[in-house]
């Protein structure tokens, strides 16, 4: 059975190669304190997994930007104007993506680029279908890394890079820098960056996001680990683990670890990892910001925020930056 693909991947040779993923590991293991990277996360389970954790109750980014995105598309569309190229960092499941693309006046091409070829695979699939007449680029790339995008199919007006979901809460301050930094080079002159960010809000609405009831947020986080061991053949013993995510106030940001339950002993390729008993592996941090905040960080990477959306209860914002050279004061 084969099936025909709807349009080629192009594939980034500069992706790191899986081999890459037991260095990152062990590294990350020999530090102190332990800490991994989150992208580690998305595996095909793991990307399963958080398409769940966006369907739980606790769980408002998700809704509050679905929210957002129905409410003002159209205006979003307007301010990105015609015949935009959109280009998405880390394609997702689309749905979001959908209604943007639902409004757009007369878009050149739709470029999502995922580090992941079978998600990737499946949302251009998806999208073929809402979208007959849009030209599809996928990119498997990594996209913290300078991406060489495809040439469009004809000279769009701008270049917008679109990265919603708040995954740039994922960084660490001077990290979001760097990154939209690169972002800034890559949409070029007159291009621009449509973002989304959590805001801050009451700590226990944020703390319970990440700590669902029905704990598909603790199997998400185990699955790095799982992933590891499917991967890379170490043995960590998933039962020997648990999921803990606090927000921190000060840092304005939820901390996630994986924490040893008891003291062991974890085979990492030739390495022995040991924990103590309560030791923890930092996993991820999920920043929140004010509008300050996040127009702060604009700021340092030679952005400045033209426009602002919310959801009615301010609970989430989605933002349009453009070089701050391109701004008359
Ligand atoms: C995809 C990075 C936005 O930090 O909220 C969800 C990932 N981690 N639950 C987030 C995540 C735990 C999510 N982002």
């Amino acid at each position: 059975m084969s099936s025909v693909q709807p349009c080629s991947v192009s594939d980034d040779d500069r992706r790191p190669p899986l081999n890459e993923i037991l260095a990152v590991a062990q590294h990350g293991l020999a530090r102190k304190p332990k800490r991994l990277p989150s992208w580690l996360f998305y595996d095909e389970r793991g990307s399963a997994l958080f398409e769940q954790i966006c369907e739980q109750p606790e769980y408002y980014l998700t809704r509050c930007e679905m929210a957002l995105m129905d409410e003002h598309a159209g205006s979003i569309a307007d301010c990105l104007g015609s015949d935009v190229r959109l280009v998405e960092y880390g394609s997702g499941n689309g749905l979001k993506t959908r209604i943007l693309l639902q409004h757009l006046h007369q878009p050149v091409s739709y470029v999502p680029v995922e580090i992941s070829p079978e998600p990737l695979r499946q949302s251009v699939q998806r999208l073929t279908r809402a979208f007959p007449q849009l030209p599809l680029q996928p990119l498997c790339a990594d996209f913290s890394k300078p991406l060489r995008l495809p040439i469009p199919p004809r000279a769009p007006r701008r270049t917008v890079l679109y990265f919603p979901g708040s995954t740039i809460g994922n960084f660490e301050n001077p990290d979001a820098v760097a990154l939209l930094r690169k972002m800034r080079n890559e949409m070029g002159d007159g291009g621009g960056i449509l973002i989304g960010a959590d805001l801050k809000k009451d700590q226990a609405l944020i703390e319970a996001a990440y700590n669902d009831r029905a704990g598909v947020t603790a199997e998400f986080t185990l699955n790095m680990l799982a992933r590891l061991n499917r991967e890379i053949g170490s043995d960590f013993e998933l039962s020997a683990f648990t999921h803990r995510a606090h927000y921190n106030p000060m840092a304005g940001r939820i901390e996630t670890h994986l924490v040893s339950r008891r003291e062991q002993q974890v085979k990492v390729g030739r390495n022995k990892v040991a924990f103590r008993a309560d030791e923890a592996i930092q996993v991820e941090y999920s920043c929140k910001y004010s509008l300050a905040d996040f127009a702060a960080l604009a700021e340092k990477a030679g952005l400045a925020v033209l426009r602002v959306w919310t959801d009615p209860q301010q609970m989430f914002s989605v933002q349009y930056l453009v070089r701050a050279s391109a701004v008359a004061h």
